[in-house]
């Protein structure tokens, strides 16, 4: 097992703290290497991959993915809870960081340039719920910790926006998603939609944690 990042600097009052969504993310993309490796083999026309982890949280996944996946690749994390942002920074640093990481505050997808994405992971707020994070109470109180979990209507809102502007985000050569569920979030129907619209999807991974059953789906446009 490839070891996991320290997060040792993090403030889990402020940021979400590494869980096993979290785990089991680290733990597939291990198992993934291969795959990953050999679609990353040859960079002499694409260049570096530029990876991208959306909602980065503590950063320990795009950190892992720097650490033991593809260490040459380019890495950008996002987040909408800038002591995320902040602890992302400093989680990669003290980890023997690369050059080529930043993060940006940012909502979801937003100021992503087309088409540019070859990797993206996303571990998002997938708890049903009535309601999301507030932008304007976490702004008045500094809690935005409701970001990291509240996923609205069957756990999907912010997901749903992902997989909308999935093919608006990815390279068209080489781009490759992956993409946590819940059960209740209903990850077959989510299948079967994106298969639909062209999208080859391959559950890489489940597991079961106390009453909920996890799942990472791999999402390529062949
Ligand atoms: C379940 S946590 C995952 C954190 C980290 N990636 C991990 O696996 O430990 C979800 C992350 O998404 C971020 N997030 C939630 N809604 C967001 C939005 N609208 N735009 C950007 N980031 C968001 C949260 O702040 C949180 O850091």
């Amino acid at each position: 097992m490839f070891p996991t990042p320290s997060t040792s600097h993090a403030d889990y009052d402020k940021v979400y703290e590494p869980s096993e969504d979290t785990f089991l993310f680290l733990d597939l993309l291990q198992e993934e290497l291969p795959f990953l490796q050999r679609r990353f083999s040859d960079l002499s026309i694409l260049g570096s991959p530029l990876v991208l982890e959306l909602g980065s949280g503590s950063g320990v996944v795009v950190t892992f993915f720097h650490n033991h996946i593809l260490p040459d690749a380019l890495f950008l994390g996002t987040d909408i809870n800038p002591e995320a942002c902040k602890t992302a920074l400093e989680t990669s640093k003290v980890n023997n960081g690369t050059r080529y990481f930043d993060v940006l505050r940012t909502n979801i997808c937003d100021s992503l340039r087309p088409n540019s994405i070859d990797v993206l992971l996303f571990n998002p707020p997938y708890v049903p719920a009535d309601t999301l994070g507030s932008y304007e109470s976490s702004v008045k109180s500094g809690d935005w910790l409701d970001f990291a979990l509240l996923g609205g209507e069957d756990g999907m809102r912010i997901t749903n926006v992902v997989l909308d502007q999935l093919d608006n985000i990815m390279s068209r050569e080489r781009g490759v998603a992956y993409i946590l569920f819940c059960f209740r979030n209903k990850p077959d129907e989510v299948s079967q939609a994106m298969r639909a619209k062209g999208w080859t999807v391959t559950k890489i991974g489940e597991r079961k944690v106390r009453w909920e059953i996890l799942s990472i789906l791999r999402f390529e446009k062949e």
